[in-house]
Parts: C-alpha cells; structure tokens; sequence
C-alpha cells in the first residue's frame, strides 16, 4: 500500500525523504509527494508518477532549502483518481497543517460535509484531506498538536498510519496508527517515521512499532506515546534484524504469499463503509447513480479474463440466486468478436484487477457503443476502465505484486457479495434477510484468517504431490469456479497440468484420467449439493485417485474418503468461495516453491496483459 517517510534532525531533510520513498517503491504506488516545515511554512511538492521524477522536478525548479523536518508520501489511490492534486501530502485551509495518510477513511464524507459546512475549502477528493481540515478545526480551539490530532482520530472511523506536521509546532511530527502500519525509527540526535523499517533501515535499526490506537509525538530527541484517549503508553525499542528484501515481503519469502495473508485485511478492507450489518444493507458510491438501472436491468453482463473471469462466474450464483436477475458470463477476448446482442437494458460488469485489460476494455467500449450501462469492478484507482466507465466499484486490494492474482480475487469476490445483496434489497428483501447476509460477510475475514493458520498441513500436501504431472479439481455450484481457479493457480506457478470440472462432468471425459497416479482435489463444503459431490467422491475413490479434500470442519464422513482432508469454516454457501480458495491458493503456492519455480514471476505470464 502508500509509503510513508518521515524526518527530524540535524540533516538536511529531503535527500532522506526522497531515498525513503523510493525504498518503499515495491509497495505499488501511483504518485509521491514531500511536505517540508521551514521558516514558519509548509513547502509542499507533490506530483503523479514515480519518486525520480518527483526529485527531477525538484531538481529542475528552484530546489529547495537544507530543512530538518519533512515527511513524504508515495499514494496508492482508493478515493479520488492518481492524479496531482490527489497525491499527498494534504493541507488545512491556511496551509498550516499537512498530513500524510495510508489506509481508509470510512466516514470522510460525513465529517467533510460538516466542515464544508462550516466553511472549510477542500482541494482533492480524496479521504485523506478530510484528516487536515478536521485537525484545524479542532486546533483552534486546543492550540495543541498532539490532543487536536488524538481528538480528530477519535471522531474517524476506518484505517489510518498517518503523519502530521504544523508550521505552530514546528520541532515535531505527530504519528498514529489505526490498521495501517507504522514505525518510528531512533537515531542519535534524530528521529524518523515509517510505513515500515525498508525507508530507514540505512540511518537506523531501532524502531518502534506503534499499535492500533496510538499516536506519538516524535522530536530530533525522542518521542512519547499515548491511546488516542489520552492513556499514557509506554514503548520498547526494538532491533530490526530483517535485510532490506526481507523487509520488502514482510518477512514472507514471496510477494504472493504476503498477499495471500494479507486476505482478511484486503476482504475488510472491501466491506470497509459499505456493508450496513445491522440495516441488512450494502451502500455502494459509485452505483448510488444507476440504481434504477440495476433494479430494472434484463440482464446483466460480466466480462473479464483469468481469474477475473472466475470471479465473474461465482458472481452468476450470487445475482441469480440472490438478487434473482438473468446473469451471463464472459471471456472479454470471445465477447468482443462475436457481435454480441446487447440492449440499453443490459448492464455490464468489467471484472479486472489492473483495470487495463485490453479485452476488458475492448469489450466494454463495445457494450457501451450498443448502449449497455457499463460498469467496472476494478482494484487500480483511476485505471482506463476505472475512467471509462459509467460507474463501478474498487474492490480495495491493494496493490498485488505477486503475478498470481490472490487476493484480488477474494476482494472481487466480497465486492460482487455486496452489490449483490444491495440489489436484493433494493428489489425488496427483508430487512431480516438482508441482516442475516450481512452478518455472515461480516463473519468471513476471521473466517479467512483461521484458515491462514492451518498452513502445515498445506505443506505436508503440497510436499507429498509436488512430483505429480496432472492435476483435477472439481467443484459444484458457485465451487465450480473456484476448482477452475485452484487449477489455474497451480499451473500458473508450478508448470503442472492442471484442470478444474464441474465434478458431475468428470464422467463425461477427465474420469478416463483416474488411476492410483492421479490427485483429485475436492471443494466438497456442506452445502446443498454436498451429496451430490459425495457420490463424485466415491467415483474417484473406486478408481483410486488420491483424493484432497477441502471440506467443512464439522464434516465427519468426508474422512473416511479422502486422503487429506483441509478443514475451511462453513459459512452461507454462496460466500463460501471467498474461504474456499484459500487453501486452493496454498496449495499451489506450496507445490510450485517445492518445485524450485519462480513464484512471483512465474515464465510467460504478465500481471497486466494490454494486448490482444
Ligand atoms: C493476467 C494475469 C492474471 C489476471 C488476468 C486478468 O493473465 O496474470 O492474474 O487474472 O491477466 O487481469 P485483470 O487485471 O484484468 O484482472
């Protein structure tokens, strides 16, 4: 996600940032900007693009002059497209306060409708300017940094790492932490702050991890510590022992990994100020404009590729089941050749994680030339199907740097859970209905996280079948996307052939596959087909497949069946892909780092495919 750098000392502060920054450039990023306090003002440089070409601009320009306190920022864009204005650092009306911020500001509209109100001026779209003007507001009344910032923090709901600056305090920065990590670095006579250790790690090895709710209040010679609600905090100072690539990875040894944990924050993060438990409902921005067009549609359209695609066909059991509307599901590459027939009563769904798909975007210019409402579920903020569309969601991933796409796809999944259940309710079900459905998504990050703990009995699988040269996962129901997935996954990083069935289809061809050499896995979850698959089950067995499992943990017979059996929570069935992947993902991952592969990068694949 966004970097932060911040700097206090006897040093000229902007080589420090700018060095910072690019350090944090793995973390994906779509513009940087610095905020230097000098001479009793904020010098603010910001820009879209790259750390280098920010420091050329600098550079180019009049420079400027030897500060010693500045922070820098590089955005990943959730609120507002990647642009200059949007980039951080962000500033108060006078110019007197700049913050700078990772992470989600759930309720910023409420609190900038309030202060527009009381006539502050907003110059960006995004969340994170709210932060500035709310800490003015509320400076003038305290005239103290450190309590205006505690007191704004507990009026925001969402996620926050964040650093403040204000030309009335000029000798501090003030740091705090909601969900977003953040670090103080110790040195002899400065002080630094950090989204993580990587931006430092060159000046210091002793930092200070700060927990949710903390905000410190950081100066060239140290720093003190409290809740947001005035407690006092006392912190140790810890050694990091990690190298830098390390550091990069979250100490995982692969990105994809990293992004597969990452699941129940990025999931939360896709429900974050849009699903309503206890009203049983779902707000959704960017589709408030065509609601009529959703609740009226004849049919809606979901379009994309890879494993987009595979979300798009677990979308089709959601909306038809739930919402009850006519859905189709489509490669874009097939979509745009064939001349489809489409009507202005269409609406439809680009499903892509870069937004820069070039047959995503083929086929949605096509659907829009005929007169379909078009709308993308997109993770790239500002992306070319983000800008093109006539509405859509961001799905809040984050950037995913691991080719493999991981959790993209489970924020796919909760993206298209939610606009499915907002159109139920808006086409009329029950509060009570509503709730139960909402309570159940709510569920599922914990959910997700207790099957990240199981990961050695991942391994032990993976090890025993890293040698096998095919692979078969079956599925039924809105599991029969998620077999295709678990097959793409491996044969993505791993090289081994692999297929994914609807499982009653395996007697119309793959069963002729089935001997002693062959691994079947299973998405067998205790739903209302589970009988069915059960008999699947028995097929495989009687040939004698070898048989993995990926079931219920309250499953007792499926034992007595299979080999292995992966335990996953049980949850609604039509949510259960977003859980069921998982050890899907594991499993790959596992095998193909057994076999040596490059699980990143994996040979011919690229992460955004724009071309044909
Ligand atoms: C490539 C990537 C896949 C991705 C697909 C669609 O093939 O390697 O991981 O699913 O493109 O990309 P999109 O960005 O449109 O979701």
């Amino acid at each position: 996600m966004c970097g932060i750098v911040g700097y206090i000392g006897p040093k000229n502060s902007l080589p420090i940032l700018l060095e910072g920054l690019k350090r944090l450039e793995y973390r994906g990023y779509d513009s940087a900007g610095v905020a230097l306090s000098h001479g009793g003002k904020i010098l603010i440089r910001k820009r879209t693009g790259k750390v280098a070409e920010l420091k050329a601009e600098i550079e180019k320009s009049d420079g400027l002059p030897v500060v010693h306190l500045g922070m820098g920022h590089t955005r990943w864009a959730t609120h507002g497209e990647p642009n200059d204005v949007n980039a951080h650092p962000h500033l108060d009306c006078k110019g007197n306060i700049a913050v700078i911020h990772n992470g989600i500001i759930e309720n910023y509209l409420a609190i900038k409708t309030k202060l527009i109100l009381e006539g502050h001026i907003f110059k960006s779209a995004t969340d994170t300017e709210v932060l500035a003007h709310l800490i003015e507001a509320i400076y003038a009344k305290s005239s103290n940094l450190f309590t205006a910032v505690s007191a704004a923090l507990r009026e925001v709901q969402g996620t926050y790492g964040l650093v403040v600056l204000s030309t009335m305090e000029p000798d501090k920065m003030i740091a705090a932490r909601m969900g977003s990590p953040l670090i103080i670095g110790v040195g002899d006579g400065e002080s630094f702050v950090a989204a993580d250790a990587a931006a430092i790690i060159e000046h210091t090895r002793q930092v200070v991890y700060l927990n949710d709710g903390e905000v410190a209040e950081v100066t060239a010679k140290g720093f003190q510590t409290k809740t947001i609600f005035d407690i006092s905090v006392d912190k140790e100072v810890e050694e990091v022992t990690f190298d830098l690539s390390q550091i990069e990875r979250g100490g995982y040894e692969h990105f994809m990994m990293k992004e597969i944990n990452e699941q129940p924050e990025t999931i939360r993060n896709a429900m974050r100020g849009r699903l309503l438990v206890e009203e049983g409902d779902v707000k959704l921005g960017g589709l408030q404009h065509v609601m009529d067009k959703l609740v009226y549609a004849q049919r809606f359209i979901i379009i994309g590729c890879g494993t987009s695609w595979h979300a798009g066909l677990v979308g089709e059991y959601l909306l038809e089941h739930i919402a009850r509307v006519r859905t189709e599901v489509e490669y874009a590459s097939e979509f745009r050749y064939r001349n489809p027939v489409i009507t202005k009563n269409d609406v439809v769904f680009l499903i892509s994680q870069s937004g820069e798909t070039a047959d995503t975007l083929a086929a949605m210019r096509e659907a829009k030339s005929k007169g379909a409402t078009v709308l993308g579920i997109v993770n790239v903020v500002g992306s070319t199907i983000a800008r093109e569309s006539q509405g859509g969601v961001y799905v809040h991933a984050g950037p995913e740097i691991g080719v493999a796409s991981t959790k993209a796809f489970t924020s796919q999944l909760t993206t298209l859970a939610l606009i499915t259940l907002m159109i139920a309710r808006a086409k009329g079900m029950p509060t009570q209905d509503g709730r139960v459905l909402a309570k159940e998504l709510d569920s599922i990050p914990a959910k997700v996280s207790s099957v990240l703990k199981n990961l050695e009995s991942v391994r032990s699988i993976a090890e025993e079948f890293k040698g096998a040269r095919n692979f078969l996962f079956l599925g039924r129901g809105s599991n029969f996307p998620v077999a295709l997935e678990g097959a793409l996954k491996l044969k993505e990083i791993s090289y081994i052939h692999a297929e994914g069935y609807p499982a009653a289809e395996m007697k119309h061809g793959p069963i002729a596959l089935i001997d002693e050499h062959m691994p079947v896995v299973f998405v067998v979850p205790k739903d209302s087909i589970y009988e069915k698959v059960i008999s699947n089950v028995q097929e495989v067995k009687a040939r004698k497949g070898r048989i993995i499992a990926i079931a219920n943990e309250d499953d007792t017979e499926i034992s007595r069946m299979a080999d292995h059996v992966i335990r996953v929570p049980r949850t609604y069935g039509f949510f259960g892909p977003i859980i069921n992947v998982i050890p899907l993902q594991l499993l790959a991952y596992y095998i193909a780092v057994a076999r040596g592969c490059n699980v990143d990068q994996p040979r011919n694949l690229a992460k955004s495919v724009t071309v044909e």
